[in-house]
Protein backbone atom coordinates (compact mmCIF):
# COMPACT_ATOMS: atom_id res chain seq x y z
CA UNK A 1 0.00 0.00 0.00
CA UNK A 2 2.79 2.57 0.58
CA UNK A 3 4.45 2.74 -2.15
CA UNK A 4 1.73 3.30 -4.40
CA UNK A 5 0.85 6.11 -2.08
CA UNK A 6 3.78 7.17 -2.24
CA UNK A 7 4.56 7.78 -5.97
CA UNK A 8 1.02 9.59 -6.24
CA UNK A 9 2.44 11.88 -3.56
CA UNK A 10 5.52 12.47 -5.59
CA UNK A 11 3.63 12.64 -9.09
CA UNK A 12 1.07 15.49 -7.10
CA UNK A 13 4.13 17.62 -5.76
CA UNK A 14 5.44 17.94 -9.60
CA UNK A 15 3.08 17.37 -11.59
CA UNK A 16 0.96 20.88 -9.68
CA UNK A 17 1.31 23.90 -8.57
CA UNK A 18 3.72 23.79 -5.31
CA UNK A 19 2.29 26.46 -3.47
CA UNK A 20 -1.33 26.03 -4.02
CA UNK A 21 -1.29 21.97 -3.54
CA UNK A 22 -3.32 20.74 -0.11
CA UNK A 23 -0.58 20.02 2.38
CA UNK A 24 -0.97 16.86 3.85
CA UNK A 25 -1.10 17.57 7.61
CA UNK A 26 -1.19 14.31 9.25
CA UNK A 27 1.98 12.75 6.94
CA UNK A 28 4.24 16.18 8.03
CA UNK A 29 3.08 15.72 12.12
CA UNK A 30 4.43 12.23 11.56
CA UNK A 31 7.13 13.00 10.27
CA UNK A 32 8.24 16.20 12.37
CA UNK A 33 7.87 13.89 15.15
CA UNK A 34 10.02 10.89 13.91
CA UNK A 35 12.67 13.78 13.35
CA UNK A 36 11.92 15.40 16.86
CA UNK A 37 11.72 18.67 15.39
CA UNK A 38 9.39 19.88 17.85
CA UNK A 39 11.88 18.59 20.74
CA UNK A 40 13.36 22.65 19.88
CA UNK A 41 10.36 24.15 17.64
CA UNK A 42 7.04 23.61 19.82
CA UNK A 43 6.47 26.36 21.79
CA UNK A 44 10.00 27.80 21.21
CA UNK A 45 11.65 25.93 23.81
CA UNK A 46 15.52 26.04 22.09
CA UNK A 47 14.47 27.81 18.79
CA UNK A 48 11.84 29.41 17.25
CA UNK A 49 8.08 28.44 16.61
CA UNK A 50 6.91 27.24 13.56
CA UNK A 51 4.50 29.88 13.80
CA UNK A 52 6.91 32.63 13.67
CA UNK A 53 9.28 31.03 11.01
CA UNK A 54 6.04 31.00 8.46
CA UNK A 55 5.51 34.74 9.32
CA UNK A 56 9.10 35.10 8.35
CA UNK A 57 8.57 33.50 5.23
CA UNK A 58 5.16 35.07 4.46
CA UNK A 59 5.50 37.06 1.29
CA UNK A 60 8.61 34.80 0.21
CA UNK A 61 8.46 33.38 -3.08
CA UNK A 62 11.72 31.34 -2.31
CA UNK A 63 10.57 30.12 0.77
CA UNK A 64 10.67 26.51 -0.14
CA UNK A 65 13.61 26.32 -1.86
CA UNK A 66 15.12 27.84 1.08
CA UNK A 67 13.57 25.86 3.51
CA UNK A 68 15.03 22.66 1.33
CA UNK A 69 18.61 24.06 1.33
CA UNK A 70 17.77 24.86 5.50
CA UNK A 71 16.85 21.18 5.76
CA UNK A 72 19.20 19.39 3.87
CA UNK A 73 22.26 20.90 4.27
CA UNK A 74 23.05 20.75 7.82
CA UNK A 75 23.69 24.71 8.35
CA UNK A 76 24.87 26.37 11.64
CA UNK A 77 22.19 28.25 13.71
CA UNK A 78 21.90 29.78 16.75
CA UNK A 79 19.61 28.91 19.72
CA UNK A 80 17.53 30.99 21.80
CA UNK A 81 20.13 30.84 24.86
CA UNK A 82 23.02 31.78 22.08
CA UNK A 83 24.80 28.38 21.20
CA UNK A 84 25.46 27.24 18.13
CA UNK A 85 25.86 23.85 16.55
CA UNK A 86 24.48 22.46 13.05
CA UNK A 87 20.86 22.12 12.34
CA UNK A 88 20.04 18.32 11.35
CA UNK A 89 18.54 17.17 8.27
CA UNK A 90 15.53 15.47 7.71
CA UNK A 91 15.44 12.00 7.44
CA UNK A 92 12.94 10.44 5.67
CA UNK A 93 11.38 6.93 5.16
CA UNK A 94 12.75 6.14 1.59
CA UNK A 95 16.08 8.48 2.22
CA UNK A 96 16.18 11.69 0.49
CA UNK A 97 12.22 11.73 -0.64
CA UNK A 98 11.72 15.18 -1.94
CA UNK A 99 7.81 15.01 -1.67
CA UNK A 100 7.78 14.15 1.90
CA UNK A 101 10.68 16.96 2.20
CA UNK A 102 8.32 19.85 0.85
CA UNK A 103 5.13 18.31 2.39
CA UNK A 104 7.08 19.26 5.84
CA UNK A 105 8.00 22.34 4.61
CA UNK A 106 4.68 23.55 3.49
CA UNK A 107 3.28 22.26 6.76
CA UNK A 108 6.19 24.83 8.35
CA UNK A 109 4.83 27.20 6.49
CA UNK A 110 1.10 26.86 7.04
CA UNK A 111 1.31 27.69 10.40
C1 LIG B 1 18.24 20.56 18.16
C2 LIG B 1 17.21 21.56 17.97
C3 LIG B 1 16.48 21.58 16.64
C4 LIG B 1 15.83 20.55 16.03
C5 LIG B 1 15.68 19.11 16.51
C6 LIG B 1 15.27 21.11 14.81
N1 LIG B 1 15.56 22.44 14.70
FE1 LIG B 1 14.95 23.68 13.24
N2 LIG B 1 16.06 25.19 14.01
C7 LIG B 1 16.76 25.12 15.19
C8 LIG B 1 17.44 26.38 15.40
C9 LIG B 1 18.32 26.72 16.60
C10 LIG B 1 17.13 27.20 14.29
C11 LIG B 1 17.64 28.61 13.94
C12 LIG B 1 17.20 29.68 14.81
C13 LIG B 1 15.72 29.78 14.92
O1 LIG B 1 15.02 29.86 13.89
O2 LIG B 1 15.26 29.79 16.07
C14 LIG B 1 16.23 26.42 13.45
C15 LIG B 1 15.67 26.90 12.30
C16 LIG B 1 14.72 26.22 11.57
C17 LIG B 1 13.99 26.78 10.46
C18 LIG B 1 14.07 28.21 9.98
C19 LIG B 1 15.15 28.44 8.97
C20 LIG B 1 15.18 29.88 8.57
O3 LIG B 1 15.68 30.13 7.49
O4 LIG B 1 14.68 30.75 9.30
C21 LIG B 1 13.15 25.80 10.01
C22 LIG B 1 12.18 25.88 8.85
C23 LIG B 1 13.38 24.65 10.82
N3 LIG B 1 14.34 24.92 11.77
C24 LIG B 1 12.70 23.46 10.67
C25 LIG B 1 12.98 22.31 11.39
C26 LIG B 1 12.40 21.03 11.11
C27 LIG B 1 11.37 20.75 10.02
C28 LIG B 1 12.94 20.15 11.99
C29 LIG B 1 12.75 18.66 12.05
C30 LIG B 1 13.25 17.96 10.88
C31 LIG B 1 13.84 20.91 12.85
N4 LIG B 1 13.84 22.21 12.44
C32 LIG B 1 14.54 20.36 13.91
C33 LIG B 1 16.82 24.04 16.05
C34 LIG B 1 16.31 22.77 15.79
Amino acid sequence: MIHPFKALLFIATFACCASAQAVDVGAAKALSKSNTCGKCHDEGKDATTFKKIADKYRNDAQAEAKLIKHLTSNPQVTFLDGSKDEHKTVRTVPAGDEAQLKNLIQWVLSH
